[in-house]
């Protein structure tokens, strides 16, 4: 017999950064600084990522951009290469995701895209460990989320392959 199954996404929303823990705001402050390092000539949407490592190491990434525009990086992915080349195996708490851009104003959050949800699910499962994200612009309303996975159920991973 058919039956109608629900998935319910469950996430915190805060009004502005000023809400933050203290150590929240100070990683999302980094992923906005972050936004600097990116190489983003032709979107213009510059995207900063900063993340606290189990270690306590903080680390951040930025989008990377490319002539041949398929090239291009996203900041969550250069984010988790870094994290996984200094720091192999270490699971990260947070990442804290931000952005600017030279046409939009930057008052809102953005989630990660398709293929980061991909990396970030496996990820996780690597270092057995939930990651939170942080989202948010510049200014305005903060979301975080308890575990990276929110953004990608019913996921397919290595399990599928064996
Ligand atoms: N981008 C990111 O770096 N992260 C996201 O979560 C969304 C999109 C980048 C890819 C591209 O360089 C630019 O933003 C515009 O899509």
């Amino acid at each position: 017999m058919m039956e109608q199954k629900h998935i319910n996404l469950v996430f915190e929303k805060y009004n502005s950064i000023n809400e933050l823990q203290p150590d929240d705001a100070l990683l999302l402050r980094k992923a906005i600084e972050a936004t600097g390092l990116a190489y983003a000539p032709y979107s213009k949407f510059n995207v900063g990522a900063a993340a606290k490592l189990a270690n306590g190491e903080i680390i951040v990434g930025a989008n990377q951009e490319n002539a041949s525009y398929p090239v291009g990086i996203c900041a969550e992915r250069t984010l988790l290469s870094t994290a996984s080349s200094l720091f192999p195996n270490v699971a990260i708490n947070t990442m804290a995701i931000s952005y600017k851009s030279a046409e939009l104003e930057s008052d809102h959050p953005i989630t990660p895209c398709g293929v980061c949800r991909q990396t970030l699910h496996e990820f996780q499962l690597r270092v057995k460990q939930s990651m939170r994200l942080i989202l948010a612009g510049e200014t305005g309303e903060v979301y975080i989320l308890a575990d990276a996975d929110i953004l990608l159920p019913l996921s397919f991973s290595a399990t599928d392959l064996q």
